[in-house]
């Protein structure tokens, strides 16, 4: 359920009419809602609290699917920590008020620099990918005198069935150490001193639509903490990741949080770990559009081009990963037509919709891409010179604008020629 709806006739983002974004920011932009993010996040915390060894699982946002501060800072305010997976993402997390305790820090590249950012930090948890980053995060921990918390981030081998550049939990993905390896590893690292290696992690993908996959591999690790513990080893934490799917077409029936709940319910009974989830697209997708404006309508051989102001590079998925996002008038006639839906940029990948069928539109109408609050302005580059799309955070009937534009003439102000050149 989000907060995107007609009133009169006219697409409202909870009790702010879209058009009148538009005419304060301009177009493109994103336009996220407090009340959606803050049900999404309540509706998970619901569906997985009880769980694990003392009933209080640790959420830790996926920061990676919408970092802007504001989308941050409604979240830490419902309770959630963060995962992390760069230096930048530590910062914003700690920005917007994230205890240090409620930050997991993930990646397979984590620099050294990065990980004596999280050492000082003193943030609750390093998954660490590899034998060899585990070696250096001990290695850094103790010239700094501290211990580092971790978990050993375990690649189940298992096909998580979404599209192939978001699935992370096949054997031949670079994400984790394989799960007939996690022993040895565990043999190592759990001796050194500067690491307390306390459990293990894991997320095999993103948009899952079905919670098969994720059965199959919360079961091999559970099975592996057995294996751990009957070596000797002290497990008292499993991350069990992100990875729940949102409906981008109408015919997608996700599994719901308290589905998902029920299922960790039953794997992981009996683990006596504490828990922690990775939620990023069932919080925040649903609670957010990209607002556009049509430039103009261009007759086509078979259906007409709907040419926004939006391309690419504000919303890359259609072009990365051929995702399907809906899309809809925001002052719809009644009025049906087939359209190509396309921006402005010179490739054809710049491509939203082929024949879709949608509100009838003229050039000057607005228009929203819906479920774009993940993996959207994030995403966004200055490909073509284009700007950065600007971020609005709508609360009942106020707004505010979260993200300025980065027009395209300030990108160009951090560039120069050398003086040998000019
Ligand atoms: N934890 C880890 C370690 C991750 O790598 C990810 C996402 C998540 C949690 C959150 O997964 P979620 O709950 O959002 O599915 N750009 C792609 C998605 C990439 C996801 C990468 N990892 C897209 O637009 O579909």
């Amino acid at each position: 359920m989000d907060h995107f709806a007609l009133t009169n006739g006219v697409l409202h983002a909870e009790n702010v009419p879209l058009p009148a974004i538009a005419e304060a920011v301009g177009t493109p932009v994103y336009v996220y809602s407090r009340a959606t993010l803050e049900r999404h996040a309540q509706v998970f915390s619901q569906a997985v609290a009880g769980l694990g060894k003392d009933g209080t699982p640790l959420i830790a946002f996926a920061v990676k699917s919408n970092p802007n501060l504001a989308v941050l800072k409604v979240l830490q305010r419902q309770g959630f920590g963060a995962d992390v997976v760069s230096g930048g993402e530590l910062r914003r997390a700690l920005a917007a008020g994230m205890a240090p305790g409620k930050i997991v820090f993930s990646g397979v590249g984590k620099t050294r620099a990065e990980l004596e950012l999280g050492l000082s930090e003193g943030i609750g948890q390093f998954n660490i990918e590899s034998l060899e980053e585990g070696r250096e995060l001990a290695e850094v921990a103790h010239s700094l005198g501290i211990t580092a918390q971790a978990a050993l981030r375990i690649n189940p081998d298992v096909d998580a069935g979404t599209h192939d550049k978001i699935s992370t939990g096949k054997a031949d993905n670079k994400f984790g150490v394989p799960l007939v390896r996690a022993g040895e590893a565990f043999a190592e690292l759990a001796g050194l001193p500067g690491l307390n290696l306390r459990g293990v992690a894991l997320h095999i993908g993103s948009q899952l639509l079905d919670l098969t996959p994720l059965e199959t591999a919360f079961a091999k690790i559970g099975a592996l903490v057995g294996e751990l513990r009957a070596a000797g080893h002290v497990i008292t934490h499993v991350d069990l990741g992100g990875g729940l799917g949102v409906p981008y077409q109408p015919h997608e029936e996700p599994p719901s949080p308290a589905d998902y709940g029920a299922m960790v319910a039953r794997v992981t009974e009996g683990w006596d770990v504490h828990l922690t989830f990775e939620p990023g697209r069932v919080i925040a997708g649903n609670a957010g559009v990209l607002l556009t404006r049509v430039v103009r309508v261009k007759r086509g051989v078979r259906d007409p081009f709907v040419i926004v102001d939006a391309a690419m590079n504000d919303l890359a998925r259609p072009a990365l990963y051929g995702a399907y996002h809906g899309f809809a008038a925001v002052e719809p006639t009644g009025a049906d037509m087939t359209a190509n839906v396309v921006g402005p940029i010179c490739e054809t990948g710049d491509t939203f919709a082929m024949g879709r069928e949608c509100d009838a539109l003229s050039a000057g109408d607005l228009a929203v891409f819906r479920t774009a609050g993940a993996y959207g302005a994030t995403m966004a580059s200055s490909y073509n010179s284009r700007g950065f799309v600007a971020e609005v955070l709508v609360d009942d009937e106020k707004f505010a604008v979260v993200a300025d534009r980065i027009d395209a003439g300030a990108i160009m102000d951090a560039e120069r020629v050398p003086e040998w050149l000019a």
